[in-house]
């Protein structure tokens, strides 16, 4: 079976595939000829990943998922939640990182969690798949792994930043992990592989 990955991340594709072994074969957006810019303009974590699924799936009539990822911070009301990629300056993950921290400066509860939406589309139908990993922010960036947020995120439970670790470490109790699992999980027990 294929199922379309509504991305161009070649990393992202990756790491699902790895989940799901080889009784489905992810192929991405340019592995279908699919060259569009999709809109990615919702109010919410679970509205931006629908939206790209359904926009790819309305075109092509393929089975397809999406995925969209936010990172939450409680004394911040939750922001930068979906507006991560672009909190100070679109795609810049230093400006945004230290715009947190700025933020954060005289904040004494430094709760934040990594929020991973998944929106599958299935014959015609929708699903959704979220995947959490809470923790805290550091007072200062940490580590050269990874990206985005990475530096200044340590999971609960652990003594490292994202950053710190390695990438196999981080993606084996990531937020994006976790929700691929719950993906991975209904696909084997509703197509019986
Ligand atoms: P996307 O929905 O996966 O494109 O993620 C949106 C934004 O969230 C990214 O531009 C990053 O700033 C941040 N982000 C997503 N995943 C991660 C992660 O695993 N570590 C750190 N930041 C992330």
């Amino acid at each position: 079976m294929e199922l379309v990955f509504v991305t161009n991340n070649p990393h992202k594709v990756e790491e699902v595939q790895n989940v799901l072994g080889d009784k489905i074969k992810i192929l991405t957006l340019k592995d279908v000829n699919f060259f569009e810019d999709i809109p990615e303009t919702g109010q919410t974590i679970e509205e931006n990943a629908l939206q790209k699924a359904r926009y790819f799936y309305q075109k092509t009539h393929r089975d397809c998922f999406a995925d969209d990822t936010g990172f939450e911070v409680e004394a911040l009301n939750g922001l930068p939640g979906v507006h991560s990629a672009r909190f100070a300056s679109d795609h810049d993950f230093e400006k945004n990182m230290f715009k947190v921290l700025e933020l954060m400066q005289d904040k004494t509860n430094r709760k934040a969690r990594f929020r991973t939406v998944i929106a599958l589309i299935l014959n015609g139908k929708e699903y959704l798949f979220e995947g959490i990993v809470n923790g805290y922010v550091t007072q200062q960036p940490l580590g050269s792994n990874g990206f985005g947020y990475d530096p200044i995120f340590v999971p609960d439970g652990y003594s490292q930043t994202f950053a710190q670790m390695s990438l196999e470490q981080k993606n084996k109790i990531s937020h994006r992990a976790r929700a691929v699992e719950k993906l991975a999980e209904f696909l084997k027990k509703n197509l019986a592989f």
